[in-house]
């Protein structure tokens, strides 16, 4: 039986009368002499808008066409054929519906979605050839206009250099290639971030404040380019000592200092003062009473940032009149717990 060649009475084929070609198919040669070209028609193509693969420099008397989505020519690839002799259309598993073969092997394919971008296949025969096999086969590759990508992360909010977080730039695109910026320039070369094997997805091991962002990722192929909005990591980080500074370095008897306790640490962290023996739920600043010539006061400034359950504290102590001595009598103590 030749392959592609029907019963002239015989208008109604379906896929399922070319399964005995199908097995030929694998045995058929590869083109020795192959210049047929095929051009999408246009290349810069959007979803719902129709395109044609135009194939041009056909050779002289064949008999027929194959036109196979991807890589694969197998019969779950098959998508349309044209016999020239009995003008006839055979579609295959592949058909959508949506693919018109033309005698001039050109295939029409209407209101494209994302599916339908990637590789195709031509095979063409030649007549005196049936027992030989195909004497072309021709791959376009389709390409759809990029979609605008987005960043998701697993984590937007890790803790400073401990979690591992995972971007990834969506959505998936065929024969696309994926490109990764950190404020605007190429990702820093460092064992912190690493790529994945189609660049898709972008693994932070550790989070510190020079690699959390802001980042951009770009989806692009021949035919374009698009860019996703910035990301950048919420990075919560402390807590490393605070310090408490006074509002000025010398008080007289009668003045109400004013004590901040200041620390670098993202959530702000919340403050509470041990402030002569009294417990004082309150802010990054507090007040301490009215200075008098006898004055010994011992401050203690605990923090606690409830996002990364980091907790520290500073003690100092003044001695008045006359001068507060910075660090002579401060003594900052790391603990576990408050
Ligand atoms: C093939 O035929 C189609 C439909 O008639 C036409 O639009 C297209 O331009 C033709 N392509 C070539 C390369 O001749
Ligand atoms: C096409 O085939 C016919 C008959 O097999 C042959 O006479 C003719 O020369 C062929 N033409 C070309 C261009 O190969
Ligand atoms: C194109 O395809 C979409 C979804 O696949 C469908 O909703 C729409 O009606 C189609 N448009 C035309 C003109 O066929
Ligand atoms: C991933 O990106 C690197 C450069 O950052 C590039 O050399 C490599 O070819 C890319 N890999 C893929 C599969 O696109």
């Amino acid at each position: 039986m030749a392959p592609l060649s029907a019963p002239p009475s015989t208008q109604r084929i379906t896929w399922k009368g070319l399964l005995l070609t199908a097995s030929l198919l694998n045995f058929w040669n590869p083109p020795t002499t192959a210049q047929v070209t095929i051009e999408a028609q246009p290349p810069k193509l959007s979803e719902g808008k129709d395109v044609l693969l135009h194939v041009h420099n056909l050779p002289q008397n064949l008999t027929g066409y194959i036109w196979y989505k991807g890589q694969m020519t197998d019969l779950y690839h098959y998508i349309t054929s044209y016999v020239v002799d009995n003008q006839i259309i055979i579609s295959g598993p592949a058909y959508t519906g949506r693919e018109t073969v033309y005698s001039n092997a050109s295939l029409l394919i209407q209101n494209v979605t994302r599916e339908d971008a990637g590789s195709y296949n031509l095979h063409i025969r030649r007549r005196g050839d049936e027992t030989t096999g195909v004497t072309g086969h021709f791959t376009v590759t389709l390409y759809l206009e990029t979609p605008k990508p987005s960043i998701s992360s697993s984590n937007l909010n890790p803790r400073e250099a401990m979690e591992v977080v995972k971007l990834t730039c969506d959505p998936e695109t065929p024969d696309a290639s994926y490109l990764w910026w950190m404020n605007g320039q190429n990702l820093p070369v460092t064992p912190r971030l690493q790529l994945s094997k189609t660049n898709r997805t972008l693994f932070l091991y550790g989070v510190t404040k020079y690699i959390s962002g802001p980042y951009e990722c770009e989806i692009r192929n021949p035919v374009s380019a698009s860019r996703s909005d910035p990301v950048t990591l919420n990075l919560l980080h402390g807590l490393d000592a605070p310090t408490i500074s006074f509002s000025y370095t010398y008080y007289h008897t009668g003045e109400v200092p004013k004590l901040s306790c200041l620390t670098d640490s993202h959530p702000l962290a919340e403050h509470s003062w041990l402030i002569d023996g009294k417990f004082h739920q309150s802010a990054q600043v507090s007040f301490i009473p009215k200075i008098t010539k006898t004055y010994r006061g011992v401050y203690v400034c605990f923090i606690h940032n409830s996002a990364t359950g980091g907790t520290n504290l500073i003690i100092k102590s003044m001695i008045v009149p006359g001068k507060w001595i910075p660090g002579a009598l401060a003594i900052c103590v790391p603990v576990k717990s408050i």
